[in-house]
């Protein structure tokens, strides 16, 4: 099939006076891992619901590969696979029962889905745990299950929403390396995070969101090149010298109090600027320009802090 993957333009929800989404423009290609960036609120989960067929939409052009998800709900259901940031399986049923329900949903013969479901939980290194009840399981194993069996109709595309919110570290590196495979065999994977490594590492592309617009897409590395530059220096100086130091030192920096972060591409320049000045000033860190970096350049605060500020 031709055409992006999803194509969102002015795409708009509210609840209530709320506008959570407010008018999102964007493309996810076919095949690519695509990622929403953004603090707490932002807006992710409320446009991934709107991709998943979850909650229709206020407004706005919505196409998810191919199809329009308020009018065509059940096929487009056949050709996605869903993960909410939510744990909702059933807890007191087995992994592979899990598994077995959810393929009675798509329609699978017995047989079928049984092979079907065993394969998927080697996939995600749950097979040895395919009697356990669900409740028995660590968090990371509930979240490698939920992956799974989104996967059980052999989807086109995946939608995940925070996919290693409160995971240990090897278990995140686990869900990693499970959707860089589902991506290597072609399978498109839309992902939600608050985590900026993990957009670093995992997205070909991404949208950086915050209070329900889009501020920025484009390929996490090049979005910091363009926006920011390679390197950043953190420096504490009296906070009524700051904002002059800040700006001898950088034309792209952003002061908080006493703390000045100065963006460039070379931070002996910099550094050098920033002596010239006279002012004293003590070095916090002296590093290369991150996601997190960009995040703050675009929007005045840190993924952290979320986005209500
Ligand atoms: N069911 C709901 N009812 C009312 N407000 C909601 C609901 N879901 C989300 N919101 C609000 O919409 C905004 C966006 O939320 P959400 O899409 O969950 O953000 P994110 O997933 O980026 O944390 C927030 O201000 C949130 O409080
Ligand atoms: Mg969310």
């Amino acid at each position: 099939m031709a055409g992006p993957a999803v194509r969102a333009e002015g795409l708009r929800k509210s609840y209530g006076p709320r506008m959570a989404v407010d008018g999102v423009t964007l493309q996810v290609r076919r095949g690519e891992c695509f990622g929403f960036l953004g603090p707490n609120g932002a807006g992710k989960t409320t446009t991934m619901r709107m991709l998943a067929c979850l909650s229709s939409r206020d407004g706005g052009m919505l196409e998810v590969l191919g199809l329009d998800p308020d009018r065509d709900p059940r096929r487009l259901k056949a050709l996605l696979g869903v993960v909410p940031q939510e744990v909702n399986l059933d807890l007191e049923l087995t992994v592979l029962e899990n598994m077995l329900v959810y393929a009675r949903y798509f329609g699978m013969p017995r047989r079928l889905a049984h092979e079907r479901a065993m394969e998927l939980l080697r996939f995600v290194d749950l097979h040895g745990r395919a009697a356990d009840t669900v409740v028995r399981l660590s968090g990371g194993m509930q979240r490698r299950l939920q992956i799974a069996r989104a996967l059980i109709n052999d989807p086109e595309m995946i939608l995940l929403d925070e996919p290693t919110t409160g995971l240990d570290p090897q278990a995140r590196r686990l869900v990693w390396e499970r959707l860089r495979d589902l991506r290597a065999r072609g399978t498109s994977v839309v992902i939600t995070t608050h985590y900026m490594d993990e957009a670093e590492r995992l997205c070909d592309r991404l949208v950086v969101i915050d209070h329900g617009v889009v501020v920025r897409e484009g390929a996490p590395a090049q979005l910091v090149r363009d926006e920011v530059g390679a390197e950043v220096l953190e420096m504490r100086a009296p906070e009524s010298d700051a904002a002059r130091l800040a700006a001898a030192t950088s034309p792209r920096h952003v002061v908080a109090g006493e703390v000045v972060l100065a963006f460039g591409d070379d931070s002996d320049t910099m550094r050098r600027a920033a002596d010239a000045t006279g002012i004293t000033w003590e070095m916090v860190a002296e590093r290369r320009a991150t996601l997190e970096d960009l995040f703050i350049v675009l929007t005045g605060h840190s993924l952290r802090e979320g986005g209500t500020g």
